[in-house]
């Protein structure tokens, strides 16, 4: 981002308050200093921990590989010498809008000029007879992680419920450290939010092939103590016998804050291109944020992405619409999973694609999968292909025009396509 310098008067002298410090809200922070916001910074997280990586949580991290001391996402070298001020285990409890005061759960107020909401999501949970028993993990934040680590080098059986994205990396890490696995899943296939059947199945398999057992098409009625294990009845009497339930099942927004001050919420709090919500002194970035993204199909209905991309980029968005230059939000979504020896990189969102094309080797566990809506690339999916994903963020931003032929064939050459080499290879759609 090119540097901005405000006149003065401008944003001198205002306030910023930051509700939330993971990844919006450190980045929001960060950028709204970039582009030159002079004013006084407040960064309210209600975690006692400096604000930190997740997507190691429910990898190395529960494997071992990655140490605590390297999750945080900036120093505090850095806070101080951008003069952000962060707040640690300080909870917002109520904007008041009128008098542009923030309040804190001790009761003391912080005047404001601008408020960004970037209070994330939740875990959904468990909702069951014994679903509270201690046993029960789930894998949000560090106190999650830090717990779970603790259980996993005793326990010989785990249930995962949930073969969602936390699910599946928990499963693999689970069994990295030699527990017996089986997941659970109410749905008929893996990560069917996000990922095509194709690669449901792929995932399946990898899984499987690992070990791991599953029940799909489940659902969980009651966890029941049984002398130090634990018993998890599903709906067809099943029982699963284990010392470790993992429950991954999705998450809900944080968005009280916003309803309780009167903001539009519907599913996350609603805001526009420009990250701005239905007050003009409020924004709004990352999971608890709802939009109509720029590459939905007409019509689409406003939702919110989950992601660590979307955190980040929606986040220097809404930066750019506090000191006054707001533009669209035109970021390409873009999404990753490690799991034992896969690297599963998505970029775009493949939701109602009509043809798909692969390159690569399923055998190798080295391929990519090209999603296209109406001959329109939309999506790619690869499995330890990195630079095919290199390769496919710029098309998709781009907009390059590529047919599904072209796409399966290996002298294909997709470098030269995604760098825009004039002269366009064999099989580009004109
Ligand atoms: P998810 O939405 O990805 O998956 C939840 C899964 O649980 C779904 O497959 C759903 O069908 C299933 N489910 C729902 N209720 C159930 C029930 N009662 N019993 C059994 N299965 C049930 O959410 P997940 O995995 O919990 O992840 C939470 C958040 O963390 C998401 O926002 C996700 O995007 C994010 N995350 C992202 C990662 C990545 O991008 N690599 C890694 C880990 C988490």
């Amino acid at each position: 981002m090119s540097a901005f310098r405000p006149r003065k008067g401008d944003i001198m002298n205002s306030t910023l308050v930051v509700v939330g410090a993971s990844y919006a809200g450190v980045q929001l922070a960060a950028s709204a200093r970039e582009l030159g916001f002079d004013g006084r910074i407040v960064l309210l997280g209600d975690e006692p921990d400096a604000p930190y990586q997740r997507p190691p949580l429910s990898k190395g991290f529960l494997t071992g590989s990655f140490a605590e001391q390297r999750l945080p996402l900036r120093s505090q070298a850095f806070f101080d010498e951008e003069k952000i001020e962060w707040m640690p285990s300080t909870r917002a409890t109520h904007i008041d809008r009128e008098r542009r005061e923030i309040e804190l759960h001790d009761g003391s107020r912080i005047a404001y000029h601008h408020v960004a909401l970037t209070t994330g999501a939740r875990v959904r949970k468990l909702d069951c007879p014994g679903a509270t028993l201690s046993a029960v993990h789930y894998l949000r934040d560090l106190r999650d992680a830090r717990r779970l680590a603790q259980t996993t080098r005793t326990a010989r059986r785990a249930v995962v419920i949930g073969g969602g994205y936390i699910g599946l990396e928990a499963a693999a890490s689970l069994r990295q450290q030699g527990l017996e696995v089986t997941v659970v899943e109410t749905e008929p296939r893996l990560l069917a939010r996000v990922a095509s059947p194709w690669l449901s199945g792929f995932m399946l398999r990898a899984h499987t092939e690992h070990g791991v057992a599953f029940e799909f098409g489940r659902k969980v009625v009651a966890l029941h103590d049984a002398d130090g294990t634990v018993s998890v009845e599903l709906d067809d009497g099943v029982r699963l016998v284990c010392e470790l339930v993992v429950v991954g099942i999705g998450v809900v927004p944080n968005t009280e804050l916003a309803a309780d001050c009167g903001l539009n919420v519907a599913g996350g709090v609603v805001v526009d291109a420009c990250a701005r919500t239905s007050d003009p002194s409020i924004v709004a970035a990352g999971d608890c944020a709802s939009f109509v993204p720029h590459w939905a199909p007409p019509g689409a209905r406003a939702g919110r992405i989950e992601s660590v991309q979307n955190a980040n980029d929606m986040a220097k968005t809404a930066a750019a619409t506090v000191v006054g230059r707001s533009e669209p939000y035109r970021a390409l979504p873009w999404f990753w999973s490690d799991q034992y020896d896969l690297k599963l990189q998505m970029a775009g969102v493949n939701a109602g694609f009509t043809d798909y094309a692969m390159r690569g080797s399923v055998e190798d566990k080295r391929f990519s999968l090209f999603y296209f809506r109406d001959d329109k690339l939309i999506a790619v999916d690869s499995i330890n292909r990195p630079q095919d994903h290199m390769f496919a963020r710029k098309l998709l931003s781009n907009g390059a025009r590529v047919s599904a032929e072209a796409v399966r064939d290996p002298a294909f050459d997709l470098k030269a396509l995604a760098s825009g080499d004039a002269h366009a290879p064999r099989g580009v759609a004109q």
